[in-house]
């Protein structure tokens, strides 16, 4: 077996796969004349600034830079290596590449000491499993599973298992299997007394949740507390293979179940998870006790657009609930909030009521975000009193002003009217004039305020004619090997002003030399380097003429030749003014004419 894949095999997968294909496995597209567009999954945007090209097979983002091809976004995104992408597009397109890569981990290269991290977790969690179904130590763990209503199959699904009370049957237990002590502590599972450097087990006597990664490998563990020690989770730490702020609970299990509805639901806590995964509502997930990160935001955007919030409906959780509310409306989701009644928690009330009245009651009877904040705002206000209600109305008329839609806004205005029998000429007034208000005080910067719904436009700082004129060039020398070297000869030796420019097509020269025509994929696999890679993606995204005439290639190389000759003018210039102050005449004079015979070559 070979241990790099062959450049005809590269060709292969690259002729086989389709970039819109793929890249629809983790960012939705809308088909928007010839191209693609949605949002990009490599910064946190609300309008789509992300194409992608079938033709040229290539993708752009016009917000952050990002571009490339189909290789170059399995690597950026799922942070692999070339190889590690071919590996995975192959697969997908059955290209046998019959190569032998390091144990594949996810498509992740794992250093030794990690496999040993993830093995360990790995046999653990089969160890908790078994000592909580099979074992008598496990008896009284499992008696308050089942009493709290988990059944035998959430149980297996979710392999919860339980943790001996004891100090270090774990750290000899792993011991015995050749686990460096070391590692094991820097995975989270024994913690080293300060004393005399022994070791002893972090999880004691606890309901053990396993946490997983996205491709099914244990990372973590949470375990809860039988009774009322605290704390109620105890958690692992951050280990190199678990960072809280990027892991959300049963990512791994609802993911196709998310996919194929195109919607998740988002719960406070495991337990919720699943309760309510028990209830058929396969599609929930839960942050790990910390608030939803942009890291979380960007792993929900690879599938989906529509998320329900079902947190707590107490103060805590009504709270969290709009913070994270906010954040996912912000990047553009389409959200729900499903309440429960009087403070209690998603598994509280399905053990109260049942599955049923859950998928209808709680999730299927959820609030618009914008309803949902009507109530919020509510909290802890008399609308009786004349000053709460008009501080209620004022607060509600300036949600209003933020929404995008006037369908949506007049909506609402004539909601709060007909509840307060107010009239909506009134409102409507005060709606604008706090929408203006607001945009004055923002200056404009304000983006919540009308955020603009159409395609984002790139926000391309003018660049110099030169630069301009270089990127054309490219532009018509990527789609034409003759163009190509018609540029080579008129440069006549000179270079592009830009080094990236200049890098490129030098590239792009050394490609033709072997290639008759560009295939751009092609070209961006040749190149190897991401900045290039990125501005290539970016030129091709320009639109050009097909064709493009002698005159005016002259023109555009005049513009690249011009600056240099300006700046040699420029240059000339302070030689001038230093032989003046000199009172250096005979030099001055000299210089003086050289100036005069470069601005006539402009
Ligand atoms: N949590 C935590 N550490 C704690 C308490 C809570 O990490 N000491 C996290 C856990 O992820 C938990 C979530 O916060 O799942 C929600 O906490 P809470 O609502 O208190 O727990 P419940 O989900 O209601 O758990 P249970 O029903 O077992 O009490
Ligand atoms: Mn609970």
């Amino acid at each position: 077996m070979a241990d790099r894949i062959a450049e005809e095999k590269i060709d292969q997968i690259r002729q086989a796969v389709d970039v819109v294909e793929v890249i629809s496995d983790y960012v939705q597209l809308k088909k928007q004349g010839r191209n693609y567009f949605g949002l990009c999954p490599f910064h946190g945007e609300s309008t789509p600034s992300f194409s992608v090209s079938p033709d040229k097979q290539i993708y752009h983002c016009f917000g952050c830079g990002a571009g490339g091809n189909v290789f170059s976004f399995l690597m950026e995104l799922e942070g692999i290596s070339f190889q590690e992408a071919a590996v995975k597009l192959a697969a997908k397109v059955n290209i046998d590449l019959d190569i032998n890569l390091p144990s594949a981990n996810g498509g992740k290269k794992v250093s030794k000491e990690l496999q040993s991290m993830l093995d360990a977790h790995e046999l653990l969690r089969k160890f908790y499993h078994h000592l909580l179904v099979n074992t008598n130590e496990g008896q009284h763990a499992l008696e308050y599973l089942l009493n709290r209503g988990f059944t035998q199959e959430s149980i297996d699904k979710f392999q919860i298992g339980y943790s001996l009370n004891s100090w270090d049957f774990v750290h000899k237990f792993l011991a015995k299997r050749d686990f460096s002590p070391e590692s094991m502590e820097k995975a989270g599972l024994i913690i080293k007394r300060e004393r005399d450097g022994t070791y002893f087990d972090r999880f004691r006597d606890r309901i053990m949740f396993p946490i997983f990664d996205r491709h099914g490998n244990t990372i973590a563990f949470s375990g809860r507390s039988l009774g009322a020690d605290e704390p109620k989770y105890l958690n692992s730490p951050e280990t190199a293979i678990f960072n809280k702020s990027k892991i959300l609970y049963n990512y791994h299990l609802a993911k196709p179940s998310i996919k194929k509805l195109q919607h998740a639901v988002l719960f406070e806590g495991f337990a919720d998870c699943i309760a309510a995964d028990r209830s058929g509502v396969e599609n929930g997930i839960a942050t790990m006790g910390t608030s939803l990160t942009d890291e979380h935001i960007s792993l929900l955007r690879q599938s989906i657009q529509s998320i329900t919030i079902c947190y707590d409906s107490d103060k805590a959780g009504i709270e969290a609930a709009y913070r994270a509310g906010n954040h996912l409306h912000e990047a553009g989701f389409q959200l729900r909030v499903a309440m429960m009644p009087d403070g209690q928690d998603p598994d509280e009330y399905i053990k109260k009521n049942g599955p049923d009245k859950f998928r209808q009651e709680v999730i299927g009877a959820s609030l618009t975000w914008m309803a949902f904040k009507f109530l919020y705002f509510r909290r802890g206000k008399n609308l009786q009193f004349e000053g709460d209600r008009l501080s209620y109305i004022e607060v509600i008329i300036k949600e209003i002003s933020k929404l995008n839609k006037a369908v949506e806004r007049d909506h609402y205005l004539r909601q709060l009217a007909a509840e307060f029998s107010l009239s909506l000429e009134a409102l409507q007034q005060q709606q604008k004039q706090m929408f203006f208000d607001e945009k004055r005080k923002s200056n404009g910067k304000n983006e919540i305020f009308h955020k603009p719904i159409v395609m984002a436009k790139p926000v391309e700082e003018l660049k110099p004619a030169h630069y301009t004129a270089e990127r054309c060039l490219i532009a018509h020398m990527l789609k034409s090997r003759d163009v190509a070297y018609k540029v080579q000869e008129l440069l006549a030796g000179e270079t592009f002003n830009s080094d990236e420019h200049q890098a490129i097509i030098t590239y792009l020269l050394a490609f033709y030399e072997d290639h008759l025509e560009l295939d751009t994929s092609a070209f961006l696999i040749y190149l190897q380097d991401d900045n290039l890679r990125r501005m290539v993606a970016t030129i091709e995204m320009m639109s050009i003429n097909d064709e493009v005439s002698d005159q005016e290639l002259t023109d555009y190389i005049k513009q690249v030749l011009n600056y240099q000759k300006m700046l040699k003018i420029k240059e000339k210039e302070v030689e001038l003014k230093e032989a003046e102050r000199q009172s250096d005449f005979g030099k001055a004079a000299a210089i003086g004419l050289e100036i005069n015979q470069l601005r006539k070559l402009l």
